[in-house]
């Protein structure tokens, strides 16, 4: 039975509750460019455009749900007897929203604001603008997505590698690979972890993984969380 369980998802697992992918046919980087709209400089050049993009976003949470994936994992945290914790790249609330309650978010969270004039951070579902205002500073147009860009640090990357030198059980869901640190986090998991791929295909990282299960998430993952569990009773 497995003590030390972290859990990578990407946007694969929130495809099949409606949410796009960044890479697939279709995916978010096909209809908007990086530059603009995931890096700072974007932001510096176009913040209206910035905050549209995140705004539709973030009113999009309101239209959809926890799929059985997201439900499976809060499940394997409840009734697993070991640690289980979920890094995800993903900035949507839907693990939250199914119950999960171990979780670091690496790439930010569309409902979290941040103020670039004092730094502080809040929740918040609303349109964002370059006319907001911080509630704290109170100053005008200082207000930014609680996103990490591409250039910069993502967040909980120590938290995040202690974790993985001492998994026995690494699973990825729903990611390509594509974006690094997540996609060297199996190199690191691999010396010590069991390695497990969860993915519709295979990802540019597959064959670093001991294990591949090809699948949709929304069907594959509550059957290895039960398999699992099964291995504890
Ligand atoms: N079930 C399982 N896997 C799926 C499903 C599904 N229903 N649908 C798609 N996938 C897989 C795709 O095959 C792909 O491998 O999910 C992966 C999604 O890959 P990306 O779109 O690249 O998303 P992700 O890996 O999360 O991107 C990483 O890139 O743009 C940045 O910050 C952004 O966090 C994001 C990071």
């Amino acid at each position: 039975m497995y003590k030390n369980i972290v859990i990578l998802t990407g946007a694969g697992i929130s495809a099949e509750s409606g949410i796009a992918t960044f890479r697939d046919g279709g995916g978010l980087w096909s209809s908007h460019k990086v530059e603009d709209v995931a890096t700072l400089n974007g932001y510096r050049r176009n913040p209206a455009l910035v905050h549209d993009f995140y705004n539709s976003r973030r009113r999009e949470l309101k239209n959809v749900s926890p799929n059985p994936a997201h439900i499976a994992l809060a499940e394997l945290e409840e009734n697993h007897p070991g640690s289980v914790v979920i890094v995800t790249q993903n900035v949507d609330d839907l693990h939250e929203r199914a119950g999960t309650k171990n979780l670091l978010h690496m790439h930010g969270e569309l409902l979290s604001i941040r103020c670039e004039a004092c730094g502080y951070k809040f929740k918040s579902g609303t349109d964002f603008s370059i006319e907001s205002v911080c509630p704290k500073c109170s100053k005008k147009g200082v207000l930014r997505p609680d996103i990490v860009w591409f250039g910069e640090v993502p967040m909980h990357l120590e938290k995040i590698e202690l974790l993985l030198i001492s998994a026995d059980l690494f699973i990825s869901i729903g990611t390509s690979g594509a974006v690094y640190p997540a996609a060297g986090f199996v190199s690191i998991a691999r010396n010590s972890a069991h390695t497990v791929e969860i993915n519709i295909e295979a990802s540019i990282t597959a064959s670093l993984f001991h294990e591949q299960i090809a699948g949709k998430a929304g069907k594959a993952v509550p059957e290895y969380v039960k398999k699992l569990l099964q291995a504890t009773e």
